[in-house]
Order: structure tokens, then C-alpha cells, then sequence
């Protein structure tokens, strides 16, 4: 191919920095997959906003067929988030032979099986590395990684937004509402902030790590779910003086057929390596029978970590491109299996 052609759905934090990534990078692209990356067109909702990146305003457009019916275009990159409309976008693009690349948790977590299939069926790669724990490559790690080992637990914090809120509360004494609004404009926040200090967010990503971590089928509802927004300044004091710092972390735990994940906010012991874990950092224990205890650091949300992902699974479809064979999504593990959880 002369050059690759992706269409992105989205130009917001996370597709300015997809943007910025694929034009500065472009060097290291062509060394990975011996052709130039070119953005054919961009769906935005609104034309004339001002933006983080400049493109040529030719290149954006609010009409989603130019970007999933071009016969032109070989990748989508969705970093638009929503569920319902993304789901039918992503669907048909699968269906007229694109590879898709995305972000969105809420997406996966929920029709990530149907949406995998459906690619499987069209000869089409769906990679959502950026899903889960922003620029930290953790579902590579589970599926390449530590493919040979039986995972038996994973831990960890897996909320940007959360994580901040709570450093900057305990360790500065700042007002929740203060510094929900400094991560909502440092671009770490959903749209709708709810699900990340409700703990939706991390409950999908754990339902995410676990399906793969276990390679079983694991339904939202069986996550029990508790968010930050009852932890008060007081409880914050208490517990620093205690010798405790209190994370939101998410747990997911195998014992035979038997899989508990959950998403609360923990006392840790100052000791713990998770309490030095600050603002929108997050980091996740992965526990494997043979391998004993791994653990992963990084950025979890922001702009240009969590576009690192986007661009690399890019790279990673492209590489299959140029094999003419299907990566993860066809090797992914099957989720036919109904899991048994605590609760039934
Ligand atoms: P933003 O709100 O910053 O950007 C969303 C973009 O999509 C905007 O450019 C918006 O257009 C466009 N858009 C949204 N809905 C529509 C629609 N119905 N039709 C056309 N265009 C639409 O979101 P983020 O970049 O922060 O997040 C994008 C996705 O990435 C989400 O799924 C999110 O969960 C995920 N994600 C985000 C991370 C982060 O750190 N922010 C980290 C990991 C994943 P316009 O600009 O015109 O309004
Ligand atoms: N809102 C999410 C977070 C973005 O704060 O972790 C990264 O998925």
C-alpha cells in the first residue's frame, strides 16, 4: 500500500492527541509498518469549535457515512465514547471490512463480545488496548504477556479521575468539588464525570480485565460496584492519621470456576505500593500461578498516554495488514463460557 487511511470518529482529548501522535510520529510509523499513516476524515459533532489541533477544516465532517462507508478508508478509530449509536457505528464499519481501533470502555464492557464476533466474522481487527488504564499496555500484557499462565487475581487502580480527586484531597486538603473541575479540564474525566466518581468507569474496566485475565464471560451487573462521592474530608484525616490511604481499587478473583470482582474504595496501609500511587496514575497487580505477582505503572488517563494506545494498536493493525492475517481479535479467548459468580 502506498499509505494507510484512517477515518477518526471523535477530536476531542484523546483524538487530538491520536492526531498529534499520528503527524509527529510519523517516522516511527513508517519504520514499523513501511508506509505513511494519512487521516482521511474526522467526525466531530461540531464544525466550528476551536481545537487543540489544527486540520484542514475539508478534513472534518458531522456525517458518519463519509467516514464508515468510504470505500477508501481501511481503519476507524473511534474516540467519540457513547454506547448505543457508537455500537451501530462500529458495527457497520466492522461490516463494510474495516479494522477499528477504540477507546471506549463503556462500549466494550458492554457489547465488547458482540462487537469482537462480528469483526472475527469480517476478516476485521478490533483492538481497544486504551480502554483500560489509559497508556499502561495491560490487555496486551494479560493476552500475549501472560498467555501461558492461569491468572488467578488482579488488583489494582484503574480510574484516573478518581485517583486524583483523592490525592489531592488527602494530601493537600482540597475540596472535592474543586478538584473533580481541575480533572474534568486536564481532559482525565468522561463527559459525564458521574460514572467515573460513581465507580462505573473502573467497574467496566475490571469487567474487561477480568473477560480477558480469566477468559471467561463476566456480565456488568455480577460487578458490585461502591464510587467515591460519600468519602469525606474527614474520613480522608482520620484515616492519613491512622496510617492509611484510601484508594478506589478494583479487584477481580478467580478460585475455580468461581470469579468476585468488585470496585470499592479501600483502605490501603500507607506501606502498600498502591498508596504511593498519585493523581491520574493508575497501576494493577496481576497475579498469575506460575509467574507469582506482576505489576503495572502508568499514566491512566490524559490525552497523549491514552493516544499512545490508540496509535499503537493502530501500528498493530497494520502490521496485520501487511501479513494479510487477523491479530487479537481472532485469537481472542472465547467468552461462551457462562461464568459462575458469588452471587447466584
Ligand atoms: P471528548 O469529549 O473530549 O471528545 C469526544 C469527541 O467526539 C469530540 O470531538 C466530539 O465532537 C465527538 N463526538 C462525540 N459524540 C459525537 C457524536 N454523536 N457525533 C459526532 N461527534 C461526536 O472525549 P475524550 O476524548 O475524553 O474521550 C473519548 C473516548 O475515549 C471515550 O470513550 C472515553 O471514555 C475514552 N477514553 C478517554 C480517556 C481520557 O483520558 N480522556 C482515556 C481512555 C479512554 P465535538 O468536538 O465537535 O464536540
Ligand atoms: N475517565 C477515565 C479515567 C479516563 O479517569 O480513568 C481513562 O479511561
Amino acid at each position: 500500500a502506498k499509505h494507510v487511511s484512517v477515518g477518526l470518529l471523535g477530536l476531542g482529548t484523546v483524538g487530538s492527541g491520536v492526531v498529534k501522535i499520528i503527524e509527529n510520529h510519523q517516522d516511527q510509523l513508517i519504520h514499523q509498518v513501511g508506509c505513511p499513516v494519512k487521516i482521511k476524515k474526522v467526525l466531530v459533532r461540531d464544525l466550528y469549535k476551536k481545537r487543540e489541533v489544527q486540520l484542514d477544516s475539508s478534513l472534518l465532517t458531522t456525517d458518519v457515512n463519509e467516514v464508515i462507508q468510504d470505500p477508501d478508508i481501511d481503519v476507524v478509530i473511534e474516540v467519540m465514547g457513547g454506547v448505543e449509536e457508537t455500537r451501530q457505528y462500529l458495527l457497520t464499519a466492522l461490516k463494510n471490512g474495516k479494522h477499528v481501533v477504540t477507546a471506549n470502555k463503556d462500549l466494550m464492557a458492554l457489547y465488547g463480545t458482540e462487537l469482537l464476533a462480528v469483526a472475527s466474522e469480517n476478516g476485521c481487527d478490533l483492538f481497544y488496548e486504551a480502554s483500560v488504564a489509559g497508556g499502561i499496555p495491560i490487555l496486551r500484557s494479560l493476552v500475549d504477556g501472560l498467555a501461558s499462565d492461569r491468572i488467578t487475581k488482579m488488583m489494582g487502580i484503574v480510574n484516573g479521575t478518581t485517583n486524583y480527586i483523592l490525592t489531592k484531597m488527602s494530601k493537600y486538603g482540597r475540596a472535592y468539588e474543586e478538584v473533580l473541575a481541575e480533572a474534568q479540564a486536564l481532559g482525565y474525566a468522561e463527559a459525564d464525570p458521574t460514572s467515573d466518581v460513581e465507580g462505573l468507569d473502573a467497574a467496566r474496566k475490571m469487567a474487561i480485565l477480568a473477560r480477558l485475565g480469566f477468559s471467561m464471560n463476566i456480565d456488568l451487573q455480577d460487578v458490585y460496584v461502591k464510587g467515591i462521592t460519600g468519602i469525606t474530608e474527614e474520613d480522608l484525616n482520620y484515616s492519613k492519621r491512622l496510617g492509611y490511604t484510601m484508594k478506589l481499587i478494583g479487584m477481580a478473583h478467580r478460585d475455580g470456576e468461581k470469579v468476585e470482582v468488585s470496585v470499592q474504595p479501600t483502605l490501603l496501609p500507607d506501606s502498600h505500593p498502591l498508596a504511593s500511587v498519585n493523581d491520574e496514575y493508575n497501576a494493577v497487580y496481576v497475579y498469575g500461578e506460575a509467574v507469582g505477582e506482576t505489576m503495572f505503572y502508568g499514566p491512566g488517563a490524559g490525552s497523549l498516554p491514552t493516544a499512545t494506545a490508540v496509535v499503537s494498536d493502530l501500528v498493530a493493525v497494520m502490521k496485520n495488514m501487511r501479513l494479510g492475517v487477523n491479530g487479537r481479535s481472532a485469537v481472542m479467548p472465547q467468552y461462551n463460557k457462562k461464568l459462575k459468580t458469588n452471587s447466584e
